[in-house]
């Protein structure tokens, strides 16, 4: 997966665990000047393997995932609750020369051929997921078990979910969440998604305590290397 200097950088960003939106959003500030967050490990090693299409990156932070994927020529849609984060994500993509837009709501998501980023800021916990609109759903570092079944129909046929987030075993270990609910059970991500055919799932406890899950959706005919 990602090597052990990467592996600490993230680890490094993602030390403390705010519990409130205007917690996030002084998390972000504070960690503004940090132009050292890789992309997960999961996302790189899988990149070459990931549909093409929309994709949609589910609590991005200050755009880690997500400015990798369009760099890599990829239309993502990434939501957060915090305007920090999302300020912080837009003045990385001009650094980068990518493009971004301010779009009000899921439903607003078209499917576009043009790599860049279409910014949402809402509460996850407030929304629902549009059903079989993105190829690719990534959930990185972030669990609010309520999206499990909104994520499985907002995949479309051949669609890819990358999950990966802590588990009960990061309690041994620094950093990461301490309440329970924000902390996967031992095998619980690999039930979690039962309408999807599951390609990997591993949990570490190695350093961290984390569970990572790559899956498919089913269905449908083949589509071209366009995705359409
Ligand atoms: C640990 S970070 C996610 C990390 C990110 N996916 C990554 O891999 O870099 C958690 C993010 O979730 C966001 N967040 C927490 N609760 C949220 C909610 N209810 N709705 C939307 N975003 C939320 C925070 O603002 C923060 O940016």
């Amino acid at each position: 997966m990602t090597d052990g200097r990467a592996r600490g950088r993230e680890k490094t960003y993602l030390q403390r665990m705010p519990s409130s939106q205007s917690e996030w959003d002084a998390k972000h500030r504070l960690a503004a000047d940090d132009s050292t967050a890789e992309p997960a490990g999961i996302l790189c090693e899988l990149l070459p393997l990931l549909p093409p299409g929309a994709a949609l990156d589910l609590a991005c932070d200050t755009g880690r995932n997500a400015l990798f994927l369009a760099e890599h020529g990829r239309h993502v849609t990434a939501v957060d609750w915090s305007g920090a984060a999302l300020e912080i994500l837009e003045a990385r993509a001009r650094t980068k020369n990518l493009s971004t837009r301010r779009i009000r709501g899921l439903p607003d998501v078209k499917r576009s051929a043009h790599a860049g980023i279409d910014l949402v800021q809402a509460d996850l916990e407030r929304m629902e997921l549009p059903e079989g609109r993105f190829d690719l759903i990534l959930n990185i570092r972030y669990l609010q078990r309520s999206l499990f079944p909104q994520i499985g129909r907002a995949l479309r046929a051949n669609g890819m979910l990358l999950f990966e987030t802590y588990t009960q075993a990061q309690l041994d270990f620094c950093g990461g969440p301490k309440n329970p609910a924000y902390l996967l059970k031992a095998g619980e991500l690999r039930e979690a998604f039962p309408e999807l055919q599951v390609l990997f799932y591993r949990e570490l406890h190695a350093g961290e305590g984390i569970a990572s899950l790559a899956a498919r959706k089913p269905g449908g005919k083949g589509r071209g290397q366009n995705g359409h």
